[in-house]
């Protein structure tokens, strides 16, 4: 099966912040492993346009809405390219392929007879971009935003979402991993449970949208539009392609918390009342926090993933959100945090290992390490297995359990210098077969972690297999596995791979 893999698309209210790239990061590191695997993959990201706030956004600067959603897009598909993120296409809902599809997809719907006319009126809240319940809000507020909602009331077609609870329960019955982890399932398959009521699919009191193709007064609903990216995408991302065919219905969408209903609960609906097949698995992740607030444009404490990139390069931000907070938990963050790990695992744990062991080849060896593999080398041990673990952890999308899975291996790779100590053994030419060996171990050892941490740190990967004259291309899954270093020869000592960086003096 084909792995295609998802993230939210962003709003373009305002510019990025770190929560962003958290799920932009995920996604890439999933894609790049499942192509490592051989898996033919597709990762989408991208952004979405036709919401009130953005319209109010534009309005407030004297713009039309895609005017500024035009000069304002460059700032988001800058974040996927200087994460390294190797998406391999960028959605805008004002694209006509896309606004075209969503017609199609809401007229198959209304044809399906799921849509009907009714007035609503109820509290909306911006943020969400959706109606609120009393019961859902805090002090009269929306909790998730801090602001109060605003009264709507307008005549707008509705999808008949209350008719799909059953097919939704034995959708969710069947499919027990449909959403991950288990208790996002449980919360998502309780609230169908609960009773589903039926939600407008259009707006009339703005005219930022997709038109409704039977009542061109007014434009599909933001959600509405929204969701359908992740199939529009697929009809048009190839010119004279149509993907469907490959990547549907193998989708994986990753989303944090905030927005589970839509994607656990309205999209499947619809999809089903449009005819098409369901995605494949939702997993949800959880909110980074800093100072235990979820990071938000609404509540102001943002950083900007482009700062921190400045500072400590796309390999560490990457590290960091894969290893600092577990995937699918909420975890508070701190830049503190960032640099401690930086100078702490990425520095010396990994740093240190590949300098030593190429500087020890260098000088003991002049640079040639004759021997090969050995059979009961503690090294072959040590990444035994490596490979089929890490690859079962990925596919339940346990991206921090992988990438501590990999650190064992590296702390054991350090152990492994500090008890074979080689400048004892260069020290005595008796020894120079033992020597030869612990080195060799060493370098393949270090092999084995570069193409296990190729998804997450492709940049550094390409550097340490570069540093063991390997083509940085060489990192099929299979590779993560003892003993497959060619001879090595003319190994010069590696620059650091992270050098020094002065602690930020204040917080970003
Ligand atoms: O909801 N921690 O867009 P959005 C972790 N346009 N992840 C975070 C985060 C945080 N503090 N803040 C944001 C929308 N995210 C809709 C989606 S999809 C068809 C439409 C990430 O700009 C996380 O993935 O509000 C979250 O679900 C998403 O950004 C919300 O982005
Ligand atoms: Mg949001």
């Amino acid at each position: 099966m084909s792995y295609y893999v998802t993230t939210p698309i962003y709003y373009v209210n305002s510019t990025p912040h770190i929560g962003h790239a958290y799920t932009t990061i995920a996604a890439d590191i999933l894609a790049r492993h499942f192509r490592q695997r051989g898996e033919e993959t597709f990762f989408l990201t991208g952004v979405d346009e036709h919401a009130s706030k953005v319209a109010r956004v534009a309005a407030e600067q004297g713009l039309a809405p895609k005017e500024y959603a035009d000069r304002i897009v460059s700032s988001w598909q800058e974040v996927p390219r200087r994460l390294d993120a190797t998406n391999d296409f960028f959605i805008r809902t004002t694209d006509d392929g896309h606004k075209a599809f969503v017609q199609d997809f809401l007229q198959r719907m209304y044809d399906a007879g799921d849509v009907y006319q009714d007035t609503y009126a109820g509290l909306y809240c911006v943020g969400c971009e959706e109606f609120k319940s009393e019961a859902e809000l805090v002090d009269g507020k929306c909790p998730l935003h801090d602001i109060e909602p605003e009264w709507i009331e307008e005549k707008n077609w509705f999808f008949r979402l209350s008719a799909y609870q059953e097919r939704l329960l034995a959708l969710y019955d069947e499919r027990r991993e449909f959403v991950l982890p288990g208790f996002r399932y449980n919360e998502a398959r309780s609230f169908i449970a609960g009773g589903l009521q039926d939600f407008s699919i259009s707006r009339a009191g703005q005219p930022w949208g997709v038109s409704i193709p039977w009542d061109p007064n007014q434009v599909a609903y933001v959600w509405a539009d929204a969701l359908v990216n992740y199939l529009s995408a697929l009809t048009y991302a190839r010119p004279g392609e149509d993907l469907r065919e490959r990547f549907w219905p193998s989708a994986r969408h990753l989303i944090g918390k905030d927005i589970i209903r839509f994607h656990c609960v309205y999209w499947p609906a619809m999809l089903l009342s449009a005819g098409y097949d369901v995605p494949h698995q939702v997993f949800v992740h959880g909110f980074l926090l800093l100072d235990e607030r979820k990071i938000s444009k609404s509540l102001g404490n943002v950083v900007d993933p482009l700062d921190l990139i400045d500072l400590y390069g796309a390999d560490a931000v990457r590290f960091w959100s894969a290893r600092a907070v577990s995937f699918g938990q909420d975890g508070s963050v701190s830049i503190e945090s960032l640099h401690e790990r930086y100078e702490r695992e990425l520095a010396n744990d990994l740093g240190n290992l590949v300098s030593r062991t190429t500087a020890m080849i260098s000088r003991f060896l002049a640079g040639d390490v004759l021997v090969g593999a050995t059979d009961g080398s503690p090294i072959r041990a040590l990444v035994d297995g490596l490979g089929g673990d890490l690859a079962a952890r990925f596919d339940q999308y346990d991206l921090t359990g992988a990438l501590e899975r990999i650190w064992e291996v590296v702390r054991g790779l350090n152990r492994h210098v500090e008890t074979r100590a080689p400048w004892k053994l260069a020290d005595d030419v008796g020894r120079r077969d033992e020597l030869e060996r612990t080195l060799y171990d060493l370098a393949d050892g270090i092999r084995v972690v570069a193409v296990a941490l190729a998804s997450y740190l492709p940049q550094t990967s390409a550097r340490i297999l570069e540093a063991l004259n390997c083509d940085p291309r060489d990192i099929e899954w299979e590779r993560v596995a003892y003993g497959l270093t060619p001879a090595l020869t003319g190994i010069a000592p590696a620059s650091p791979l992270f050098p020094r960086i002065d602690a930020p003096t204040t917080a970003a």
